[in-house]
């Protein structure tokens, strides 16, 4: 890894998921900030895609990886690759794939789609931590960003399958964190509500959970590329929460202060308003990344 003070910049990166959406804002701006990228998703041509848009940028050097995060030996794969890539540890490792799940309560939702939901959501995130860890501890210097959701701590009505796994990323995150204390390595646990992705129309989301959410998604979702930006800056600054939203922020600070009435509130509006299915019962507002 380069002498420069950044963790972000001239980085030996990895990015999971980094076919669409937030990964490939992620895998770009990498990029643009003179690291090298593996480039790794569970769909080839995607990945394939993301790589021919960071060998058009001057400095861009990336790497595609087929990997399925939900698969064990996929990661382990992913981790000799990079490294056999790099010639040295990889020094940030981005562990974003996630699919949507939602619109169905608990009792409905399936035991098929709970595992599947948990396998890319939670586990998938564990095998990146897992095998990441000892790269990261041997580069001595960078870290670890792991895609939550305010979903994490929001427990929407619909979105049970959704929310376990992420919260599961939250506590994760937060345990590495203490874990690295005392280390030149930083764990940033990014928590947006909603991001201008594919993740409403690829998931396993209901019609009508999956209509109203790429509503809300459209109108009120930020930029994947402003949110990138955003969250490696504050993984720069060793900053562990990325809060990027103010509803994300109101969700975050009702839970805390006011969990039971939070809660009480959070039913009512669930037996009052049609069923959404989506992260966030309260709209957006105007959204401030990387506080
Ligand atoms: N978009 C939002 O509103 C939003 C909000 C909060 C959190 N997130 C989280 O952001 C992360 C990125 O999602 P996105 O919004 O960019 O969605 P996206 O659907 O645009 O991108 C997700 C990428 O992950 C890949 N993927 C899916 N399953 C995989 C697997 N098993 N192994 C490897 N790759 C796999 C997909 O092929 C795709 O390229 C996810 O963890 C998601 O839960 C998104």
């Amino acid at each position: 890894m380069s002498k420069s003070t950044s963790r972000t910049r001239n980085a030996n990166a990895v990015v999971t998921g980094a076919g669409s959406g937030i990964g490939r804002a992620f895998a770009l701006e990498l990029a643009r900030r003179g690291s090298r990228v593996v480039c790794s998703d569970i769909d080839g041509d995607r990945v394939k895609e993301t790589v021919s848009m960071i060998d058009r940028l001057t400095s861009g050097r990336a790497y595609p990886v087929f990997c399925d995060v939900s698969v064990s030996e996929d990661v382990d794969e992913l981790a000799a690759q990079a490294q056999d890539w790099f010639g040295e540890p990889t020094s940030l490792m981005v562990n974003n794939a996630g699919v949507g799940i939602g619109g169905k309560p608990v009792g409905e939702i399936g035991i098929d789609d709970w595992q599947w939901a948990l396998g890319i959501n939670l586990w998938g995130m564990v095998y990146g931590s897992e095998k990441f860890l000892p790269q990261l501890r041997e580069a001595g210097r960078g870290g670890l960003i792991n895609v939550a959701s305010t979903a994490a701590f929001s427990a929407a009505p619909g979105m049970a399958a959704y929310n376990v796994g992420k919260a599961g990323v939250l506590a994760l995150s937060e345990t590495i964190a203490a874990e690295l204390g005392g280390t030149d390595l930083a764990v940033t646990v990014l928590c947006p509500t909603f991001v201008k992705t594919n993740v409403a129309v690829d998931g396993r989301i209901t019609a009508d959970a999956s209509k109203l959410a790429g509503t809300l998604m459209r109108y009120t979702g930020l930029s994947p590329d402003r949110v990138a930006k955003g969250t490696l800056n504050a993984h720069d600054r060793g900053q562990l929460y990325v809060v990027p939203q103010l509803d994300a922020k109101a969700i975050w600070s009702a839970k805390r202060h006011l969990p039971r009435t939070y809660t009480a509130g959070l039913g009512l509006l669930n037996r009052i308003l049609p069923q959404t299915g989506t992260p966030s019962a309260v709209p957006a507002l105007t959204p401030t990344v990387g506080e």
